[in-house]
């Protein structure tokens, strides 16, 4: 008999097919919507595997049930949503997709920054609305970002392909970090420093940090109160690392001067959310890895790791590597 998988969100048809020469494939049929949780754990119950998105919280409760589960193919880099003591605890293996997104997600996070600087949304909005009457000297003008300092804040792979940007725009990168990363500063040149000093000196501070129990809520209004006035602020990891009420306060006292926002708190964020009032705010659906390469990349990493599962290999991307010594 075939494993059985469950797949949580719509995948292309290539992938589907895929997965169904060898496994009994079962998939939550809507691209935007997602999976109920009751269906989730109903079908986890069953499940040999499931390959779930970011939204799915996979936890105790989940797992205690799951008794055929034997892996998740996480379909991201992050893993914040998955309570990983808990499945090393049922032996169920959790598999990211690291690597194959690193330098799609940077290309963004650089877009970001160069559209919150040069005011780019609001630009391209005041063509479309017809507001565009001639050419003024102060119209829409932004601010540089080449020569300027930029502050990352969690220097992993994305954080140094990032940096690897920053140096072709001529940028000063300064990092902080949870240990030192020599290969950025050799061939970059970026300077390890504190939080408060990155905070204090950055024009651009990018938060790039997984969120732990040690960076949620890293940025609450002390955090933005230290930020120059003139700053920016980029976040493409996830959204609970800051306080958004924090970032709206600092924002409307001119506390620092814009966000470029790629993720949320709550994820879809409202319309009617404050932040998205503000028109120094750029707002993105969490898009960091959407490009069609990229996303088929990260899909073909989740069934390569199935297929490791199933054939008794160790998968290339697990995360909860403990279980390797079982
Ligand atoms: C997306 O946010 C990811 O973690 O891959």
């Amino acid at each position: 008999m075939k494993p059985y998988v469950y797949v949580t969100r719509k995948v292309p048809e290539e992938i589907y097919h895929k997965l169904q020469e060898q496994y009994d494939v079962d998939m939550w049929p809507e691209e935007e919507v997602q999976v109920p949780r009751e269906l989730l754990l109903e079908k986890a119950q069953k499940a040999d595997a499931l390959l779930t998105v970011i939204s799915d919280q996979l936890d105790e409760e989940l797992f205690s049930e799951a008794k055929n589960l034997k892996v998740v193919a996480n379909m991201a880099v992050g893993y914040d949503n998955v309570d990983l003591d808990a499945a090393s605890k049922h032996q169920i293996a959790i598999c990211n997709t690291p690597d194959v997104l690193t330098d799609t997600t940077a290309d963004l996070t650089f877009a970001l920054l160069l559209a919150t600087a040069r005011r780019m949304i609001e630009s391209a909005e005041f063509v479309k609305e017809g507001k565009w009457k001639s050419w003024s000297p102060m119209l829409l003008a932004g601010t540089d970002v080449h020569h300027k300092k930029i502050g990352i804040v969690g220097m992993g792979k994305i954080g140094t392909v990032v940096a690897k940007r920053a140096a072709g725009f001529d940028m000063e990168i300064i990092y902080h970090n949870r240990s030192r990363h020599e290969v950025a500063e050799e061939m970059l040149g970026a300077t390890y420093c504190s939080f408060d000093e990155l905070l204090e000196t950055a024009d651009f501070v990018v938060c790039l940090a997984p969120l732990t129990e040690h960076t949620r809520g890293m940025f609450q209004r002390e955090q933005f109160q230290k930020m120059k006035k003139d700053a920016i602020f980029i976040n493409a990891s996830r959204g609970a690392i800051i306080n958004e009420q924090a970032l709206y306060d600092a924002l409307v006292a001119g506390e620092i001067a814009a966000a470029g926002l790629d993720v949320f708190e709550k994820e879809p964020i409202s319309a009617d959310h404050p932040l998205l009032s503000l028109s120094n705010v750029v707002a993105l659906p969490h898009i960091g890895s959407a490009t069609k390469e990229t996303r088929m990349a990260m899909m073909e990493t989740c069934c390569e790791n199935l297929d490791a599962i199933f054939n008794d290999r160790p998968p290339k991307t697990l995360v909860n590597k403990n279980l390797l010594s079982l």
